[in-house]
């Protein structure tokens, strides 16, 4: 359904130019559902807009719905639904009216517009809010609108970024149902761009890294994961033994990275759970008491830290309200 090629797009700014991806390659088959995830800044949202014909490449080319991309921008955009980073409905329109609009933008006649309006307010769960203002929707209400007005002609590939931003945990986790049921009940193609580790975990068949405007790896879920060498193991011991507790964690076998914090060691060994009785008996035998334990599966999280050297979970703290900003 996808397939890029070395797409690239740079910006110029106040003399300054920003690469802000550095020739991407992709492929999506029909069906699958892929996530796009990275930090703030990383790109995402300039792929997506590439892709979507709303931004030319400065270098590059693409099929997107078996059209090409710079010769058929017009084929791709029959073909496509997107939903912006944000959302993009006015807020000054009622719901019916918002996708009658939209409907006739994609040429339906206004009883087809509506008819379909009504059966997407359906499925989306919006049933009652026909005649609210836009602006009144909560946020789950409003993505499930966006979502909506993607779908009024019937696409069947999907480009949406990062669509649960902004939402509390339940409305994400009912939106997660919503966009599982597009591609299990309706067969859509879904192509989302997330920087949430646990949407991109739960949600997504196939996860490709971007950092930096660059794709630093690829797989399922699990397949990415399984590159992270071992379980975290974390143990807190009394003061003034926490050199000596690194000490014995480093011989254990197979262990490796170890680091302390405060009264704390981290390391990473094979398997975790095999590792705590040996890891016990030996500070036992040194006289160190252990305060506390902790055994982690590797994460998502792990995996971004190991390819990059940062952790996606800090770079989560950054300034989303910022970035928005950027894309006004
Ligand atoms: N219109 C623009 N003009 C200048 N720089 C831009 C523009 N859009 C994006 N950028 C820059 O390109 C980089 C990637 O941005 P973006 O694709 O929005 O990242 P993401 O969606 O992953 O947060 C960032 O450094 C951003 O500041
Ligand atoms: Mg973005």
């Amino acid at each position: 359904m996808i397939r890029a090629r070395g797409l690239a797009r740079s910006f110029t700014a106040r003399g300054r130019t920003v690469e802000a991806v550095k020739g991407v390659d992709l492929d999506v088959a029909e069906g699958e559902l892929v996530g796009f995830l990275g930090p703030n800044g990383a790109g995402k949202t300039t792929t997506l807009r590439m892709l979507t014909t709303l931004l030319r490449p400065t270098a590059g080319e693409a099929t997107v719905g078996g059209c090409d991309l710079l010769a058929d921008p017009l084929g791709v955009r029959r073909r496509i639904g997107y939903v912006a980073q944000g959302g993009g409905t006015t807020g000054e329109c009622r719901v019916q009216e918002e996708l009658e609009l939209q409907g006739r933008l994609y040429g339906l006649t206004k009883a087809d517009a509506l008819a379909r309006g009504a059966e997407l307010v359906e499925r989306l769960d919006l049933a009652g809010l026909d005649q609210r203002l836009t602006k009144t929707l909560s946020g789950g209400q409003r993505r499930r609108l966006d979502i909506a007005l993607s779908l009024i002609h019937d696409p069947k590939l999907l480009f949406f970024d990062e669509p649960t931003t902004g939402l509390d945990p339940q409305s994400r986790a009912n939106l997660w149902e919503h966009i599982r049921r597009l591609r299990g009940e309706h067969g859509v193609t879904l192509f989302l761009t997330t920087h949430y580790l646990d949407e991109a975990d739960s949600l997504c068949d196939r996860i490709l890294v971007i950092d930096n405007g660059e794709i630093v790896a690829e797989g399922t879920p699990d397949s990415l994961k399984s590159r992270v060498s071992g379980d975290g193991v974390t143990v807190g011991v009394g003061e003034g033994t926490v050199a000596a507790a690194a000490e014995v964690a480093g011989r254990l076998p197979g262990a490796h990275e170890v680091t302390t914090v405060d009264s704390s060691v981290s390391f990473r060994v094979p398997r975790g759970d095999t590792a705590l009785p040996e890891l016990l008996r030996a500070l036992d035998a040194r006289g160190i008491a252990m305060t506390s334990v902790q055994v982690r599966r590797p994460t998502l999280d792990d995996v971004f830290l190991t390819l990059t050297g940062r952790s996606l979970r800090d770079a989560e703290q950054g300034a989303p309200a910022e970035q928005e900003a950027v894309h006004a």
